[in-house]
């Protein structure tokens, strides 16, 4: 039973048994994420002193590279995950391939590939708006004991068993899935804990904030010109309110704390948009159906598409239910 002042390790803990595969794994990944998170967190809020204690590519008063932050948080997760020997294979939106993890003493024993986008929004770094890192987890499907292969990691996102994101906001949050609704949780930054801030989260059917990159509007579809037109028209609960951050964590987390949606659709020169189905779009889906929310290509279910490449892009409808849906109908029907 979740209740309001408990840490995220006593939740990890309370909540291992009610897990499918029940072997503990699990349960230790989420924690080196959450061990991850941390690190992370405290270099993002150490950026606005780039200028103080140096930039990248050069080298600070410790005598230590800097680097930039995607780099920094894409090595440290990698290397938080490959030193407590928990995964066998790791495939990053800052990786060309897919890393393989065989460690000395268990040849290939572990059972869970971990998809990452290390540092999502990183374009607002510079000028401190909130940034965050998603993660998504699978089961591998070649045998247990030999390397990890590309099928491992071209799963459908239905098959997920663990997603979720961390946003380094005006605090900072861990926020995943296993399969049983969405927790949140919130980082005490004096004594480093997590602690269980937001329990079951849920969007609500409907929503009143839209969220899109609208300087991309002459590139649009039609069927997403038109839905735009439609949250701008005034009858009923709208028009509705538009807000884009530009980090897709931070809007995504926003939407479903309040009710909204979210798109980033294919444009006239990115045919198929411009999210990453492993990295991005896959993980929050799973969030946004636990949630009670949907995700969509603007025709089918983001979760039941074939993935054929690990950098795959795809159109992205996400958030409260009725929205969605809404805006499916502008599609089928431009
Ligand atoms: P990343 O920083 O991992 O490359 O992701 C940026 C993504 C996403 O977070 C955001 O929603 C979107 O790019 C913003 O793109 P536009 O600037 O084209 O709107
Ligand atoms: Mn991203
Ligand atoms: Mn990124």
């Amino acid at each position: 039973m979740s209740q309001k002042n408990q840490t995220l390790g006593e939740f990890i803990i309370e909540n291992q048994a009610s897990f499918k595969y029940t072997t503990g794994e699990l349960s230790r990944l989420i924690n080196s994420i959450r061990l991850a998170a941390k690190v992370v967190n405290h270099e993002v809020n150490k950026a606005g002193l780039v200028d103080i204690i140096g930039k990248v590519g050069e080298t600070n008063i410790q005598g230590e590279d800097q680097q930039k932050l995607d780099v920094y948080a894409n090595n440290k997760f990698i290397q938080t995950l490959i030193n407590r020997n928990i995964v066998c294979g790791i495939a990053s939106e800052e990786e060309d391939n897919f890393v393989s993890i065989n460690s000395q003493d268990e040849n290939h024993q572990n059972k869970y590939v971990v998809l990452i986008d290390p540092l999502d929004g990183s374009s607002n770094i510079d000028v401190n708006v909130s940034v965050g890192t998603i993660f998504s987890v699978y089961r591998r499907i070649t045998p247990v004991g030999t390397p990890v292969q590309i099928e491992d990691f071209l799963q459908e996102g239905n098959k997920q068993v663990a997603a979720g994101y961390v946003i380094y906001g005006t605090s900072t949050m861990l926020v995943y899935t296993t399969g049983y609704g969405v927790n949140g949780f919130t980082l005490n930054p004096a004594i480093g804990t997590f602690y269980l801030s937001h329990p079951n989260m849920k969007y609500s059917e409907d929503g009143t904030i839209y969220s899109i990159n609208e300087g991309n509007y002459i590139h649009f579809p039609q069927g997403i010109k038109n839905y735009i037109k439609y949250c701008q028209m005034e009858e009923g609960d709208r028009p509705y309110t538009s807000r884009y951050i530009g980090s897709l964590v931070s809007d995504f987390h926003r939407n479903m704390i309040k009710g909204g949606i979210y798109i980033y659709p294919q444009t006239s020169q990115n045919p198929n948009g411009k999210l990453r189905l492993l990295y991005e779009c896959n993980p929050m889906a799973f969030l946004a159906e636990q949630a009670g929310g949907k995700a969509s290509n603007g025709f089918q279910r983001i979760m039941d598409i074939q993935p054929t490449q690990l950098h795959q892009r795809v159109p992205f409808i996400c958030g409260s239910k009725n929205m969605v849906e809404k805006a499916e109908e502008f599609m089928r029907n431009a």
